[in-house]
């Protein structure tokens, strides 16, 4: 029997991310190629977004996908969140060179209040929620304050593309193929902060930093590398990462939606590896059918403790200059 179609809220949907990652969840490829969408899209209400957000729906019209049955456009947060199943937050400003994603804080957090209560007010009950607008770790927690009627395990923020890059950067470096990395999972926040914890990866399934051989170039080049890759990209390409991090969306999403994928997501810490509780940090999860299992068994060496307290830290004075925007 056909699928019942979910209902995929999706901001900023007209901006750089929303191009690269519309179309591959109208393909099926964040919920499976059975399962039926109805996509609900928001802009700002200005004129251009708004005709451009029509561009990309007559595009999306045009490739006739079998999985779309419905499509809506929207000015107003508390219409796209309507019903939604999923509310994908990509819509916010993105930095330019020289920033850093903090410095977004006092423009972005206030998207977040007001769409945390659209959320809170109209979504679906069993709504989840992924934040990708930067930065995002306290953008989540934001939005998920002002949204009581919904658990806080609900939200979520983004650290797949900082895993994906790490996965990518110790393959290179091992001169293997990136299906031969493992266990490569982010803590913290996703900014230079980040502790991609390569003490417990593995390549070709063995000790990553034994395969690797040089704890200097692990210390000292690789850690920057992840952490700085977006900073980097934004040099190369004069704009932030865009069809990277709709991949980076489009496999949080799906793995969320797998039961028994394990994989970085940013949640909220409840004190695990180190962190303030109330908190939304990076750390390796198991999907369940309806949720996921948080992995609590990773030891962390007194290297690693020391990296996740300054990424910790990083986290407690963002909540700090966003205490105003809390519910
Ligand atoms: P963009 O400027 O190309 O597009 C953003 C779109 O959001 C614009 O069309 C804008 O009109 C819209 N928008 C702004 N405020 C909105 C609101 N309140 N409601 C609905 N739409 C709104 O930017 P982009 O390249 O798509 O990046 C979007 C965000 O994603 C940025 O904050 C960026 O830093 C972040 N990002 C995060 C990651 C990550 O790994 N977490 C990766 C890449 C980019
Ligand atoms: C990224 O990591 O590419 C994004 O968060 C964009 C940025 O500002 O670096």
């Amino acid at each position: 029997m056909a699928k019942k179609p979910i209902r995929v809220a999706v901001t900023g949907a007209a901006g750089n991310i929303g191009y690269a990652l519309l179309f591959r969840i109208a393909s099926g490829q964040m919920f499976g190629a059975d399962q039926p969408v109805i996509l609900q899209l928001l802009e700002i209400p200005v004129e251009g977004p708004q005709k451009a957000l029509k561009g990309v729906a007559m595009e999306i019209d045009d490739c006739a996908f079998p999985l779309v049955q419905g499509m809506t456009l929207h000015g107003d947060a508390n219409e796209a969140f309507g019903d939604a199943n999923w509310c994908l937050l990509v819509g916010s400003k993105p930095r330019g060179p020289g920033m850093e994603r903090a410095d977004l804080l006092k423009d972005n957090g206030k998207i977040f209040v007001a769409q945390g209560q659209a959320i809170d007010r109209h979504a679906a009950a069993d709504a989840r929620v992924a934040v990708v607008g930067n930065p995002c770790n306290t953008n989540c927690m934001i939005a998920a304050s002002q949204a009581k009627r919904l658990s806080p395990d609900r939200f979520t923020a983004m650290v797949r593309l900082d895993e994906n890059r790490g996965r990518a950067q110790l393959a290179q470096k091992a001169g293997v193929l990136v299906t031969e990395v493992s266990d490569l999972f982010i803590y913290g926040n996703h900014s230079p902060t980040m502790f991609a914890d390569y003490t417990h990866a593995k390549i070709g399934g063995k000790d990553a930093a034994t395969v690797i051989g040089d704890k200097a170039w692990l210390e000292n080049e690789y850690l920057p590398a992840v952490g700085k890759r977006g900073a980097a990209i934004i040099e190369a390409r004069g704009a932030s990462s865009a069809a990277s991090a709709a991949g980076a969306l489009v496999d949080h999403v799906r793995d969320l939606v797998t039961p028994g994928a394990i994989h970085s997501v940013a949640i909220p810490s409840g004190g695990r590896y180190g962190f303030a509780d109330g908190v939304w940090a990076g750390m390796p999860v198991k999907s369940t059918a309806n949720g996921y299992e948080v992995i609590t068994s990773y030891e962390m060496d007194d290297f690693a403790k020391s990296k996740i307290k300054i990424t910790n830290d990083e986290l407690l004075s963002e909540r700090d200059t966003v205490k105003e925007m809390l519910g």
